[in-house]
């Protein structure tokens, strides 16, 4: 082989090598994309406390106190941010439009923590403030305030939109179960 010839065998193999060893990579990142695509919140899914020390723990229904709210994931789905939830639990009596009541199950209304306006996880109020009544959602980014009894509609502040809804129900352990998709598009999309 000639000194011309062999370097053109040299360069072919050397590509050869290189597309070969970026295969792998490629897959991979394939592979995390469809795994990453199943980590979607799913109606059946149970949601579990995402912090403290019942982290990873179902929520139920019993497990905590009327007007008080938790942060959640849907059971082993917590590597997806977009899965995070605010569930909270308020009075029947006080739910309603544009509250879809089919989504919710004795008071327990779940909606995504991720604000609407710059993606801030947003929080249950544990006071009233003067510029909203009790209960309320708020997020600690520009105050955008968020009403949980009622669809989680915008009360003021930058927040273009509502927090999307996640209907749920309990099943017969009184676990809150996820009973169908996210009513609008989760954090900041149109
Ligand atoms: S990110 Fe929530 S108000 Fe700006």
């Amino acid at each position: 082989m000639d000194r011309r010839r062999f370097a053109d065998w040299s360069l072919k193999v050397g590509i050869g090598a290189a597309i070969a060893s970026a295969i792998p990579g490629v897959l991979t990142l394939r592979g995390k994309a469809r795994s990453a695509a199943t980590k979607a919140v799913e109606p059946g899914d149970r949601l579990v406390f995402a912090l403290g020390q019942n982290a990873g723990q179902p929520v139920t229904r019993g497990g905590f106190s009327q007007n008080e709210a938790v942060l959640a994931y849907p059971e082993g789905k917590s590597d997806n941010h977009e899965n995070l939830v605010l569930v909270a639990k308020l009075d029947p009596a006080e739910l309603g439009p544009p509250l879809d009541m089919t989504g919710t199950a004795e008071g327990v209304v779940a909606y995504s923590a991720i604000c609407t306006h710059l993606g801030c996880t947003v929080r249950f109020s544990e006071e009233p403030m003067d510029a909203a009544p009790f209960p309320h959602i708020h997020c600690p980014c520009h105050s955008a305030l968020f009403d949980p009894r009622h669809g989680g509609v915008v009360m003021g502040g930058p927040a273009p939109r509502p927090l999307p809804q996640l209907p749920v129900r309990l099943n017969d352990k009184g676990e809150v179960v996820v009973s169908g998709p996210f009513t609008s598009p989760v954090g900041v999309k149109a």
